[in-house]
């Protein structure tokens, strides 16, 4: 078949045999989505056994929550990123601290404290180097922000985030930090490591097909939130990283990387009742004043809450 008659055809089945009231948005994804599908089958000669394969993998990735982690690993989230900073250039919103995909791994409810905030339970300090991180929210002109919300969220030294992961405590590695009346956050916690696809689910299955690895570098999600501010949504990559510029999510960006600090100093040791050296990362957050007809900066998803 034609381009064309295949386009009628897909008209004829989900356009003319509408007899109830049309969600007209919901039609026109639809139609194209679904003549997109017909017209690579003709093209590919995509054989039946072909297409019931794809329809028994995205089940397969459905009923083990992998979905969330395809979307990151085909680059459509990463492409969402794009768009949204496309659309915020045309909207004339520009110099805000870059964002990053959020990922599947987000928890609501987090404990909340204002300017400092331990995320980590204790658990893996004797294998984890100490993190202290720090910085300060400011607006696009470059006024600190009192009041605003960090929302951070990392992986422990397995790579496994708690709430998922059930053997951590309740939100470990995760915290809401407001900011001070300096706009200023701190938090202190053990540097993450990278992690990868579960080696034995359908995103690696898929992924080794197409000859790519699943691995993500080490980093740090971040929401960072104001009022009157677009809402951030970003991480930041642990420097050094054998995957930092090698992320199979694509997440990886300039500006995300800040240096990492190593302090040995005694006296800054004792300072933090530490008894061995440890990390230092200071970044700073950019947010952009919000403004009528932008796009949504808040994306519209389902997430965990506990
Ligand atoms: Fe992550």
């Amino acid at each position: 078949m034609n381009h064309t008659d295949i386009d009628k055809l897909v008209n004829n089945f989900m356009v003319d045999t509408a007899t109830g009231p049309v969600d007209k948005r919901v039609q026109q994804v639809v139609v194209r989505l679904v003549g997109d599908l017909f017209k690579a089958i003709e093209d590919l000669d995509l054989q039946a056994s072909e297409v019931w394969k794809g329809i028994e993998f995205l089940a397969e990735a459905g009923a083990r929550h992998e979905l969330g982690l395809l979307a990151p690993g085909l680059g459509l989230e990463r492409f969402l990123d794009i768009r949204a900073d496309e659309a915020e250039a045309r909207a004339g919103l520009t110099g805000g601290t870059p964002r990053t995909i959020e990922g599947p791994l987000y928890v609501a409810g987090a404990p909340e404290s204002v300017g400092f905030a331990r995320l980590d339970d204790g658990t893996e300090s004797d294998q984890a180097e100490t993190l202290f991180m720090q910085g300060t929210v400011f607006d696009q002109e470059g006024k600190p922000l009192p009041n605003a919300k960090v929302e951070v969220w990392h992986a422990n030294l397995l790579g496994n985030y708690s709430f998922f992961d059930r053997s951590q405590s309740d939100f470990n590695l995760r915290r809401t930090i407001v900011t001070d009346a300096d706009g200023r956050y701190q938090f202190r916690s053990i540097i993450p490591v990278g992690y990868g696809c579960p080696p034995d689910g359908t995103t690696q299955q898929l992924l080794n097909l197409l000859g790519r690895h699943g691995q993500r570098p080490a980093h740090i999600h971040f929401f960072v939130s104001a009022p009157g501010q677009r809402k951030l949504t970003t991480q930041i990559n642990i420097d050094g990283d054998e995957y930092l510029w090698d992320d199979f999510a694509f997440a990886s960006r300039e500006g995300l990387v800040p240096s990492v600090t190593r302090i040995n100093d005694p006296k800054e040791i004792a300072k933090r009742e530490l008894d061995k050296p440890f990390a230092s990362i200071d970044f700073d957050f950019r947010l952009l004043a919000e403004k009528p007809n932008a796009p949504a900066a808040e994306v519209d998803r389902i997430r965990a809450a506990a």
